[in-house]
C-alpha cells in the first residue's frame, strides 16, 4: 500500500493529519499473508482502539481510491456514514441505527469498542454467469459497537469499500445481553442530498410487477400504484416509497444504484424518500403482526449496497452484489445447466387455450371456453418442436388439477402438484420427452398458498424426479398464506431460500415467479437459476403492457440482483392476429425481441412464442437457436438507463460472440467498434475473421406501425470493423459473430 494513499485512516476535528500518521504507525502492526494453491489472499489487519476520541471520523478507501467512505461518530455517540466518488460527496452524512423490541431498545448511540480493518483480493468462478471469473477486491472496516443507552448490547457494523461501490451490514454477535430478539425497525439512511433523476417502481410489500417511472426524487408518487389494476396482490404503504434496486442519476453525471445483497432471514428493504433533504430511509417489510424480523445471535442483516460510477456501463458490469454473497453451497454443481426452452405458456396468456381443464379463462370473467393447453397431443407438438430446433426443454403449465379454483380466493388447499388432469398422460409424456432428448420443466403455481406448498414440496419434487424432470418454475400469484404475511417479508424470504435448498437436495433447478426481488443469492444457490420478480413480457399480452423503454431500465434495476425469466422471443407482435378483438401488442419490434437474449442476462431463456409462429420465421429463429446462455465474458459497449443498451458477450468455452442492442421508443444510430474480438492481440492488429449475421429492424420498422419488419444480413468482420447499428423506434439489433472458415471468407462480403 503506498504511504501517501492510506486505505484506512482516522482523524478527529482537532487533528487533520492524524489520518496519515495513523496509517504509518499502524501498517507495521500485523500483516498476514495466506497462500493457497489457486489464489493469493493478502490479509491486512489493523487494530485501533478509539475510545479516547470524542468526535471521530474513520475513513476507508476502495482499492483504487476512487471511493472514500467516512464514518463519523458524533459527540453524543450517533454514527453517520458518507461516501465520496472521485471527490464528489454523493452520500451525505447518513444515520445508522436499529430499533429492537423484546428487548425494547433503540440502538442509535454507541461507544466504539474496536475498529478492525482487512483487505481481500481474490477471484472466483461462478457455476454460470456473464463472465467466467469474478474478482472480489475490497477494503473492509468492522466496527464493534456498544450501545450507550445502558442496555450493554453489542452490535457490529461492517463496511466494505469496492472500486464500484460500498456496502455495509449490521451484525449481532453472540453476547450475554442479547440472545433472541425482534427487529422493530431498521433506521438506515441514504442521504443523496439532491433531487436526482430516478428510475423507480412504487414501494410495495407484495409486488414488483409495476411499470417503471422516470422522474425526479421530488416527483415520486407511489400512490398511482393503487390504480394498477392488473396486479392483484399488491400492498401500498407510502406515497413516497420506492423499491430497490433504485437507479438514480445526478445532474453532474453520477449513476447511483441502491439495493441489498444476500437477503436471508430478514425482510426486504423499501426506501421512503424524505423530499426536504433527499434522504432515502429504509423501510422493512413487516410480518402479519407488524414485526420486521425475528433473530437470534449471532445474526446479521443483508448488506446494504450503493454502486456508483460516472459511467452507466460500469453499473451494469458491477459484480459487487454477487461478491457480497456467500460462495456456492452446492459441492458438485455438474447437474446445473443453463438452458433454452419453449413452453405451453404464451398460448394461455393470449387466450388461445387455458390452464384450466374445463376451459375457463383464468382470472377473467370471459364466459368463452377455450381448449385445455396442457393436453398430451399439444405437449408432444412442443416436444417435437424443441427436439427439431435444439431447445433443451418444454415448460408445461396447467398440467395439474386445481386451476378451476386457484385465483383470488385466499384458499389454502388448491394444488397438490402431483395429480395431472385426465388429458395429460404424464407417463407417456415422460417417455416421449426422453426419447426425443428433451426435458419437461414442471410448473408449481402455489397461488401463494405457501403453507400448502410447504406440505407438498418433498412429494412434488420426488414426483418430478420419478418423471425425469430436473427444473421447476414456481409461482406465487395472490395473497400469501400464512394470511397476513407478505411476499417480501422475512417468512417468505426464508421460504424462497428453503425452496432453493430443498430443490438442490433433489438436484432440481428452480425459477421463481412473484418472489422477492433477487439479491445475488444465485451465487450461493446456483440451482436458483432465475426469477421473475418484475414486470415480465407477459404483461404485454393482457394489460397496458410494458413501455418500449422497459427493457432499457430493467438491467439497471431488477437485474442488478440476478437473472430474470423475462420470456423474450415474441415474433407475433400485434395480438389481434390471434383474436380480432384483442387490442394489445408487444411494445417492441421483432428484432428487439432477439436482442433481449443478450441484453437481459439469464442462464434460463425462454423462446416464448408459439411453434407455428417460429416456423414462419425460421431465419429469425436461427438467432435464438444459436445464442448462448452461458458466457465467458461480457462487454457493456454503451448504455443509458431508459434509453439504450448495447452489449457483447462471448459464449462459454467457444470463440463466438453475440451482440445485442436495444432502444427505447426512439430511433437511434450507433457505431460500435468490434475491438473486443481478439482482445488478446496487440491494439490495432486485426486477427481472426468472423461471420457476422446481423438481425436488425427493416428500414421502415417501428414498434407501433410496423413491428415485425426485419432483415438479416451476413458479412465478414474482424476486430478493426466498426459496425453501424440502426435501431428503429422501440427496436433493436442482434448479431452473432462466429469464426469464419475459408469458404465463408470468400462467400460473404467484407463489412464496410
Ligand atoms: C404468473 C407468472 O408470471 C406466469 O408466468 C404464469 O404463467 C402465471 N402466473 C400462472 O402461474
Ligand atoms: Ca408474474
Amino acid at each position: 500500500m503506498p504511504a501517501h494513499k492510506p486505505a484506512f485512516c482516522l482523524s478527529n476535528s482537532h487533528t487533520r493529519t492524524l489520518c496519515v500518521l495513523f496509517t504509518h504507525e499502524l501498517v507495521i502492526f500485523t500483516q498476514i499473508f495466506f497462500m493457497t494453491s489457486k489464489r493469493l489472499i493478502v490479509f491486512l489487519f489493523l487494530l485501533v482502539t478509539l475510545r479516547t476520541y470524542a468526535d471521530d471520523t474513520l475513513t476507508l478507501f476502495s482499492p483504487n481510491h476512487n471511493i472514500r467512505l467516512t464514518v463519523n461518530r458524533q459527540s453524543d455517540g450517533q454514527l453517520k456514514y458518507g461516501v465520496y466518488y472521485k471527490q464528489k460527496f454523493f452520500i451525505k452524512p447518513s444515520a445508522l441505527a436499529m430499533k429492537l423490541s423484546t428487548p425494547d431498545v433503540l440502538l442509535n448511540k454507541f461507544d466504539i469498542v474496536r475498529a478492525d480493518q482487512k483487505q481481500l483480493d481474490e477471484s472466483w468462478k461462478p457455476v454460470w454467469g456473464e463472465v467466467s471469473t469474478i474478482r472480489n477486491n475490497y477494503q473492509e472496516l468492522a466496527l464493534q459497537l456498544k450501545d450507550r443507552s445502558g442496555s450493554g448490547i453489542l452490535m457490529n457494523i461492517v463496511f466494505r469499500a469496492f472500486d464500484d461501490g460500498v456496502a455495509f451490514r449490521y451484525e449481532f454477535p453472540t453476547q450475554q445481553k442479547l440472545n433472541h430478539f425482534v427487529v422493530a425497525d431498521e433506521m438506515t439512511q441514504f442521504c443523496v442530498g439532491a433531487d436526482h433523476n430516478t428510475f423507480w417502481i412504487p414501494g410495495d410489500f407484495d409486488s414488483n410487477e409495476f411499470q417503471y417511472n422516470h422522474t425526479r426524487l421530488s416527483e415520486v408518487d407511489a400512490s398511482n400504484s393503487k390504480m394498477t389494476n392488473e396486479i392483484f396482490a399488491k400492498f401500498f404503504f407510502d406515497k413516497n416509497a420506492v423499491q430497490t434496486p433504485l437507479m438514480m442519476k445526478s445532474d453532474d453525471g453520477l449513476y447511483i444504484n441502491i439495493h441489498e445483497a444476500a437477503l436471508v432471514n430478514y425482510p426486504a428493504m423499501d426506501l421512503v424518500i424524505d423530499k426536504s433533504t433527499f434522504t432515502l430511509n429504509s423501510r422493512l417489510v413487516p410480518d402479519a403482526v407488524g414485526n420486521m424480523a425475528y433473530l437470534q445471535t449471532p445474526s446479521h442483516t443483508p448488506w446494504r449496497t450503493i454502486i456508483v460510477s460516472d459511467k452507466a456501463p460500469d453499473i451494469l458490469a458491477s459484480k459487487m452484489i454477487l461478491n457480497l454473497n456467500e460462495p456456492s453451497k452446492i459441492a458438485d454443481p455438474s447437474w446445473i445447466k443453463p438452458q433454452k426452452f419453449v413452453g405451453v405458456w404464451w398460448e394461455m396468456h393470449i387466450g388461445k387455450s387455458s390452464w384450466d381443464y374445463s376451459g375457463g379463462q383464468v382470472g377473467s370473467q370471459q364466459a368463452a371456453k377455450v381448449p385445455h393447453g396442457a393436453n398430451t397431443a399439444n405437449v408432444k407438438k412442443y416436444i417435437d418442436f424443441a427436439a427439431k430446433y435444439g431447445f433443451d426443454a418444454v415448460l408445461v403449465e396447467g398440467w395439474n388439477t386445481g386451476w378451476e379454483d386457484w385465483f383470488g380466493q385466499w384458499k389454502e388447499n388448491v394444488f397438490d402438484f402431483v395429480t395431472p388432469y385426465p388429458d395429460y398422460d404424464v407417463n407417456e409424456l415422460t417417455a416421449y420427452a426422453k426419447s426425443k432428448g428433451v426435458k419437461i420443466i414442471c410448473h408449481h403455481e402455489t397461488s401463494a398458498s405457501v403453507t400448502n406448498y410447504e406440505r407438498w414440496m418433498d412429494t412434488a419434487y420426488r414426483f418430478m424426479i420419478n418423471h425425469n424432470m430436473n427444473s421447476v418454475k414456481t409461482g406465487y400469484v395472490g395473497h400469501i398464506i400464512p394470511r397476513g404475511e407478505h411476499h417480501d417479508g422475512q417468512w417468505m424470504v426464508n421460504h424462497y431460500v428453503r425452496v432453493a435448498e430443498k430443490t438442490a437436495g433433489y438436484k432440481i433447478m428452480v425459477d421463481m415467479h412473484e418472489p422477492v426481488r433477487p439479491t445475488g443469492l444465485q451465487r450461493t444457490y446456483p440451482n436458483w437459476v432465475a426469477c421473475e420478480a418484475a414486470r415480465g413480457n407477459e404483461f404485454n399480452a393482457w394489460s397496458v403492457g410494458n413501455n418500449p423503454d422497459h427493457e432499457t431500465i430493467l438491467p439497471f434495476t431488477r437485474l442488478m440482483g440476478g437473472p430474470m425469466d423475462y420470456t423474450p422471443g415474441l415474433f407475433r407482435i400485434k395480438l389481434n392476429q390471434f383474436d380480432t378483438t384483442k387490442k394489445e401488442q408487444i411494445h417492441t419490434t421483432l428484432a428487439k425481441q432477439l436482442a433481449l437474449y443478450v441484453t437481459m442476462y439469464s442462464p434460463l431463456q425462454m423462446a416464448a412464442d408459439l411453434p407455428e409462429n417460429y416456423e414462419q420465421h425460421l431465419d429469425a429463429l436461427q438467432f435464438i437457436r444459436d445464442v448462448a446462455v452461458d458466457w465467458d465474458d461480457t462487454k457493456i459497449l454503451d448504455a443509458e438507463p431508459g434509453d439504450y443498451i448495447i452489449e457483447a458477450r462471448k459464449a462459454k468455452a467457444k470463440d463466438s460472440w453475440f451482440l445485442g442492442a436495444i432502444s427505447d421508443e426512439n430511433a437511434r444510430n450507433f457505431t460500435e467498434p468490434l475491438t473486443f474480438l481478439d482482445a488478446d492481440l496487440p491494439a490495432g492488429q486485426a486477427g481472426k475473421k468472423y461471420v457476422a449475421t446481423i438481425y436488425c429492424d427493416a428500414d421502415n420498422a417501428d414498434w407501433q406501425k410496423n413491428p415485425e419488419a426485419y432483415k438479416i444480413e451476413k458479412f465478414i468482420v474482424d476486430s478493426k470493423t466498426k459496425l453501424k447499428l440502426k435501431l428503429a423506434p422501440g427496436g433493436g439489433t442482434a448479431i452473432s459473430l462466429v469464426p469464419a472458415n475459408a469458404d465463408e471468407v470468400k462467400q460473404y462480403k467484407k463489412y464496410k
